[in-house]
Parts: structure tokens; C-alpha cells; sequence
């Protein structure tokens, strides 16, 4: 069992995350010990569902369930889980659980922002990307005709509740995808200005066979390294006025390959990782890395057996990226690697930019 901190400068704002691998069936005490007595609703994925509605053992009247897949953060679901918080009577003083990965933590998250100004939410993430990226740190949002993510909040949940077991049962894809967030904090890592030195490089490299095959305890440590990272950034700048910028990296590229691809062929992670490429080779043509930082990151990404992605036609890619929520209206905004572990903010105007 372990307990890390988040502890916001700036508003100030705190809640623990717990890591552990317990069994699953003692989830549902340690969450309600944490309530006090609290009403609450579960928003909880189908698939998790399926496989642990029993074991959770939360009333079934209690759960709301929601649909897998990134077209499900909508607004219809948005509002059918506001509705059901009324029916159930939730008060201000309540609480909404959110239980699986990114989709469920994001919409049940923004629910909860805006549910009577806002009450509590607690994540329990279930896939690797939620427990080591989207549960921690307060970005909640939905999706719109528009585009993703395009309306959300910053709202940081109460507590984070991870139970490593519950990777045992993600299918391959999912976990790879997952796998595409932590390579990114690798790749981060100096710049997050962590007080502990992780080399995270270095763990995935000589733990690859060990993460692959799932083994608990590497994992458990590896999510411990992501969120330690995690922690250390949005302590410093919560609402991504500077620093938080650098969580975004393979973002930009990979948000433009997830929107021409309609958000079905790849998952988000396939495209991060693509992203991280992309920014590998461009950082590399600018002079900005070496040939040796090109190839030791490369070799990173071949150890965990993403999908080659192909590159798409430069126009249209360009014009997504300006569309992106995050670009100004004259220039893009990249983040590139400059030296090992150690990315850095730069904004470009389209027609410099060379693929
Ligand atoms: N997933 C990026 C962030 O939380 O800022």
C-alpha cells in the first residue's frame, strides 16, 4: 500500500492517491470508510462492469453504467448522469465514483464540476493510462461535433483509489495504449522538476519484458513513478498556464492523427506515441538532439511493439493541429526533446514546420 500527495500551490487544493493490490472486493470498504457516511452514485464503464459488479459490491441501484469507447463522452451522457445524481438526491455534500478508465473518469469528472457548483468525486482508474495519466490532476471534459475535449474543467477529484489488479484483466491494446502515456513521461521526465530522481528511461528499459507480461508489482512501481511526476507538475501549475504544457508532449501530432483517423483506428496512446516520434524526428532536423538521443529514444519505443502509424497527407494534419484548442491562432506550438529526459515549448508558424 502506498500513499502519495497531490498539494496544489497555487489554490491550495490537496487529496491522496492510494496505490495498492489488494483484492478488488476490499475496494468498496476502503471507499466508503473514506465517504463517512457520504451519499453517493458510481459512474462505472460496462466492461468493468461485467467483470466486477459483484465483487464491488455497490448497490446496483447506485450505478450508473456507461457505454466503452471515446464517443461516449458526450453531452447526452453528461446529462443523464446529472439526472440520475438528482434522482438518487445527491447533495452538495455527496459524491460521484467514477470507475474505469480515461472516458468515465473525464465525463463522471465534469459531471461532478458542475453538479450544484460542484461536489466530490473520487477515480478509481482501471486501465494503465487512467492510473498513470487521466486520473490525477483534475482535467475533466467531454467531446463536441467540434472536436475533443473542447468542453471541460480543471477540477481535481477527492481521492484516487488505484487497485493494480484491476490491469489483469485490460486486453493487450489497451494496456499498450496506456504504455504510450508513461513512455511520454520517460521522455519528461527532468523537465517535470520531480524532487525524487526516477529514471524512468532507465526502469523501462530494463523492466520491458517484466511490464509486458504484466507483472504486478513492476507495475504497481511504474504507476508510483508516473504520478510522483505527474504530482510534481500540476503542484506547480494546475491549469496549464506554463509547465503543464509538457504533458502534452507527442500531443499535438497525436491529437491530429486521432481526429483524421475519426477517432476509431487507432487508440489515444498509438497516437501519442506517434506524436512522440514525430517530435523525435523534428527535434532531430532542427538540431535540436543528437543522433545518439534519436536512436536510444527510438529504441525505447521498439520495446514495447506500438503499431507503426503512417504519416498523413502535411495540409491536412496542419490544419488540425490549428484547430487544436492549445495552438494560437498564428503559430503551432510543439513541445520537442532538447536533451535526455528533457523537453522544451516551441511555437512555429505552419509553413516553417518540416515533416
Ligand atoms: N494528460 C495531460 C494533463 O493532465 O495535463
Amino acid at each position: 500500500m502506498c500513499k502519495l500527495e497531490v498539494n496544489i500551490q497555487s489554490s491550495p487544493k490537496y487529496y491522496p492517491i492510494f496505490i495498492n493490490n489488494r483484492d478488488i472486493n476490499t475496494l468498496y470498504s476502503e471507499i466508503l470508510e473514506y465517504l463517512e457516511g457520504k451519499n453517493y452514485i458510481v459512474v462505472i464503464s460496462k466492461k468493468v462492469y461485467q467483470l466486477y459488479a459483484n465483487i464491488l459490491n455497490f448497490p446496483k441501484e447506485k450505478m450508473f453504467v456507461l457505454k466503452d469507447g471515446e464517443k461516449e463522452k458526450n453531452i447526452k451522457n453528461y446529462t443523464r448522469i446529472l439526472d440520475f445524481a438528482l434522482k438518487s438526491h445527491l447533495t452538495r455534500n455527496d459524491a460521484i465514483i467514477a470507475i474505469g478508465g480515461g472516458v468515465v473518469g473525464d465525463l463522471a469528472g465534469f459531471a461532478a464540476s458542475t453538479y450544484m457548483r460542484g461536489i466530490n468525486y473520487i477515480q478509481v482508474p482501471t486501465t494503465l493510462l487512467a492510473c498513470t495519466d487521466s486520473s490525477v490532476g483534475g482535467k475533466t471534459a467531454i467531446n463536441t461535433v467540434y472536436g475533443k475535449n473542447l468542453v471541460g474543467s480543471f477540477y481535481q477529484p477527492s481521492a484516487v483509489f488505484i487497485n493494480v489488479n484491476f490491469l489483469k484483466t485490460l486486453d493487450k491494446r489497451q494496456f499498450k495504449s496506456g504504455m504510450g502515456e508513461v513512455v511520454k513521461y520517460a521522455f519528461i521526465e527532468k523537465s517535470c522538476q520531480c524532487d525524487d530522481d526516477l529514471n524512468l528511461m532507465n526502469f523501462l528499459n530494463e523492466n520491458s519484458q517484466k511490464i509486458m507480461d504484466k507483472d504486478i508489482l513492476t507495475l504497481a512501481d511504474l504507476i508510483k513513478m508516473c504520478i510522483k511526476l505527474k504530482i510534481s507538475v500540476v503542484n506547480q501549475d494546475e491549469k496549464e498556464k506554463g509547465l503543464r504544457k509538457i504533458l502534452n508532449y507527442g500531443h499535438t501530432y497525436g491529437h491530429a492523427v486521432e481526429t483524421i483517423t475519426n477517432f476509431s483506428k487507432y487508440t489515444h496512446g498509438e497516437c501519442v506515441v506517434s506524436g512522440i516520434l514525430f517530435a523525435i524526428n523534428m527535434a532531430f532536423k532542427m538540431g535540436k538532439i543528437d543522433k545518439e538521443y534519436k536512436f536510444l529514444s527510438e529504441d525505447l519505443i521498439s520495446k514495447f511493439d506500438f503499431p507503426r502509424i503512417p504519416q498523413f497527407d502535411k495540409n491536412k494534419i496542419i490544419n488540425i493541429m490549428r484547430a487544436d484548442k492549445k495552438a494560437g491562432s498564428d503559430y503551432l506550438t510543439f513541445i520537442l526533446p532538447t536533451s535526455y529526459a528533457q523537453v522544451e515549448t516551441f511555437k512555429f508558424e505552419p509553413d516553417k514546420i518540416s515533416f
